[in-house]
């Protein structure tokens, strides 16, 4: 019996050493330490030998056993190992890539306060006109009293077609198109592009936006001016607006103003923001000049009107803490969610 064990064992041994996957060892375990298997077998065998020898056979049969059990559980755990490894090189997968997900887009910071603007006038009675990017000398300076000797035309170059078109400088030229179309009372505002011969730099580009605004009526001043611009103010910012007119000169209203704000982030006690000066700079405004009522075939004898316009970019820049303007044409995504839930 020894010698017919001492062959189990080297048979167990060399099947031990060739199987390559805990399938096989289980298979291992049925044959040599199964009900069935080869160990069984000889403990059936134990009645036949004799009694004197009986116990050590026993013992024999009960070490091997043992020595089986530790070989496979020692092996089990080494394969489980390599077929770990295997499985992790099999489905590896990059969890430092951004994953593949789904944006929905989100208005550009100054789409938004543009419709916000929007809104604000047209629960006033205004309504919102647009006007052509390529212009004519004519709308875009002539009919806004600015001839072509002007000197203010240097202010703004900008680019010209050989047949004599040119991208507009100013939506100002809404004001020409919306005092054709309509009949006094009138009550406008234009937003949309506008282009310069412009160097880029953190404040200026040569694309840009801008809002206009027009009312035209009997018996309009300066304190509807100032009425519409506070209130319009009010609501961008959602806040009581401290505002303030300068003299300032434009072409196509006399008089002419600057409209300064009291700086937001100092609330006017000055700040680098402003310069130490506690207002900024906002828009220029002012009684539409009697000659651009008259080029838009409206007789100033009877009618008058103010008129304003302002940078939409520079608007969106305050009210969102941007300090260039550049990103908000460079088309990073990224930079413009950060403005998709704001209103
Ligand atoms: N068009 C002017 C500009 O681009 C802004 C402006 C100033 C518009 C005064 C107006 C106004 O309607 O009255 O600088």
């Amino acid at each position: 019996m020894k010698e017919k064990l001492e062959l189990v064992e080297n048979s167990f041994r060399q099947a031990l050493a060739v199987t390559s996957d805990t399938k096989g060892l289980e298979a291992l375990k049925v044959k040599y330490l199964g009900k069935k298997g080869e160990l069984s077998g000889f403990m059936r065998l134990l009645k036949d030998i004799p009694n004197d020898q009986k116990a050590a056979a026993g013992q024999m049969i009960n070490r091997i056993k043992k020595s089986f059990q530790g070989q496979l559980d020692d092996r089990r755990e080494e394969l489980k190992k390599v077929e770990f490894e295997k499985q992790m090189d099999s489905e590896w997968i990059d969890i430092t890539l951004d994953p593949l997900q789904t944006h929905a887009g989100s208005l550009h910071p100054v789409s938004l306060v543009q419709q916000r603007l929007e809104r604000i006038f047209e629960s006033m009675g205004f309504q919102v006109l647009d006007g052509p990017h390529i212009e004519t000398e004519h709308y875009n300076f002539e009919a806004l009293n600015v001839p072509a000797h002007h000197p203010a035309r240097d202010m703004q170059d900008t680019f010209y077609f050989e047949d004599g078109h040119l991208l507009r400088t100013q939506t100002s030229t809404i004001q020409i198109h919306g005092m054709e179309n309509l009949e006094p009372p009138i009550r406008i505002i234009g937003p949309g592009k506008v282009f310069r011969c412009e160097r880029t730099d953190a404040s200026h580009d040569s694309c840009f936006h801008q809002l206009e605004g027009m009312m035209i009526d009997k018996d309009i001043s300066v304190s509807h001016l100032i009425h519409f611009m506070r209130t319009m103010l009010g609501e961008i910012f959602e806040s009581d607006v401290k505002v303030r007119l300068r003299p300032g000169y434009f072409p196509f209203v006399e008089p002419g103003f600057e409209l300064d704000i009291s700086c937001l982030l100092c609330k006017g006690k000055g700040c680098s923001v402003c310069k130490k000066v506690g207002w900024i700079e906002l828009l220029g405004c002012g009684m539409v000049h009697p000659n651009v009522l008259r080029a838009g075939n409206i007789d100033p004898s009877i009618y008058s009107g103010f008129a304003f316009g302002m940078g939409l970019d520079r608007l969106a820049m305050m009210k969102y803490g941007i300090t260039d303007i550049r990103p908000l044409h460079g088309g990073n995504l990224n930079f413009m969610r950060r403005f998709a839930t704001s209103s």
